[in-house]
């Protein structure tokens, strides 16, 4: 029986738990928040306020982190540090310095499982498509288009004492909503980010110190150019469009994980992804989501509980979540330094930038 501790009971914090449930050899056995009045959110074998008290339990083999941006990497590091086998949500940092500490403490410790939670890579899909890109079917990859847009307005910004800040969440529409498209696309597309221009503005909301407008120029290695926009734009619901081009064709996903086109010379190839439902599984509907979000947390979560049973690594490793999540904050450099930022990121010389309302 592998038993989880879930830290951060707030809004996601639940839906790891629920994906844990489906696993009938997992157990939740605690759910703590620092705050108390989160813990009834997720039933639990116990409930506790502290952190270091779960960590410290033996039992305890996975530990989700469930916490906001700048509290993953004390919470996760100590729980490798005590043997535990960890997931931590996105982004796994909000600075190039925790982003640092967190891998290089999942790599010195290789008989860990140390996963960074992109679930919509899991989307049966998107798994399809990476494995077609990678095996060559699009040919040579030459540009990737991302188009994400959303609204948060001042509700949801007041929903939490640490969205909307620049040192409590470290950013604003990219690196907490973009980021999922973002990830996709750069992972799609095998991407290996090299060089990062990029520009972020506040334009819209008053009352956040992050911002609402992003925009990228990604050059990455082997001629790949990335487009990246994430925009919070008060009228859009929900918006990820990606587009990938390579030189024996392309593919664009629309809203969710919909195939919206597709050109490549092979009508079986057009035909079997048009046929694929990223909903389902076997038949099965996927459990253990939010619409908006996707529901696939239930797959990552398999893919973890599968690691740790068989010894390899997970499917997105510390590694592997660093790269959508560097190109983020090396945007936020970028714009800070109006210049160019290549990868990786230097710690000592990272700030994000003061963002001045442009349309007051
Ligand atoms: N993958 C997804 O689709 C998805 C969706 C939503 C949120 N998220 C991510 O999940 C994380 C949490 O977001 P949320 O919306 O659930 O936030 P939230 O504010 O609703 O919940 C976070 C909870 O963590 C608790 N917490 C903070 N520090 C703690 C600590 N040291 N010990 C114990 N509890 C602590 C807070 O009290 C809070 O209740 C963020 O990284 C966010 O970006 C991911």
């Amino acid at each position: 029986m592998i038993q989880i501790a879930v830290i951060g009971c707030g809004v996601i914090g639940p839906v790891h738990a629920a994906a844990a449930r489906l696993d009938n050899e997992a157990v939740v056995r605690w759910a703590c928040d620092s705050d108390a009045s989160k813990l009834p959110r997720i039933q639990a074998e116990r409930s506790t306020t502290a952190a270091a008290e779960v960590i410290a339990d033996p039992q305890v083999d996975l530990v989700c982190v469930c916490t906001q941006h700048p509290a993953h990497a004390d919470v996760a590091l100590a729980a490798l540090a005590a043997g535990k086998h960890v997931v931590c949500e996105k982004p796994l940092a909000s600075t190039p310095a925790d982003l640092r500490r967190m891998v290089q403490a999942a790599a010195a410790r290789p008989g860990q499982v140390a996963s960074g939670i992109f679930q919509h890579r899991f989307a049966p899909l998107a798994r399809r498509l990476r494995q077609l890109v990678a095996d060559g079917s699009f040919g040579r990859i030459e540009s990737l288009h991302v188009d994400f847009a959303c609204t948060r307005d001042e509700r949801y910004y007041g929903s939490g004492a640490w969205r909307g800040k620049r040192l409590a969440e470290g950013g604003g529409v990219a690196i907490n909503q973009g980021i999922h498209t973002i990830d996709l696309g750069l992972w799609l597309a095998g991407a290996v980010p090299q060089t990062v221009t990029g520009r972020v503005a506040r334009r819209r909301l008053a009352c956040i110190e992050v911002e609402d407008h992003f925009q990228a120029e990604v050059a990455c290695a082997g001629g790949l150019r990335a487009r990246l926009s994430a925009v919070n734009d008060g009228v859009t619901g929900w918006k990820q469009v990606l587009e990938l081009r390579g030189s024996r064709g392309s593919f664009r996903l629309g809203d969710g994980h919909r195939l919206a086109a597709i050109e490549h010379s092979s009508a079986a190839l057009r035909e079997e992804l048009a046929a694929i439902d990223s909903a389902s599984l076997d038949g099965k509907p996927l459990g253990g989501g939010k619409d908006v979000y996707g529901y696939h947390h239930a797959l990552q979560m398999a893919d973890v509980l599968e690691a740790i049973r068989s010894g390899r690594p997970p499917m997105v490793t510390f590694a592997d979540a660093t790269v959508s999540n560097a190109v983020i904050l090396a945007t936020y450099q970028s714009t800070t330094q109006r210049a160019p930022v290549a990868l990786p990121l230097d710690p000592a010389t990272y700030s994000f930038p003061i963002l001045p309302l442009e349309n007051a």
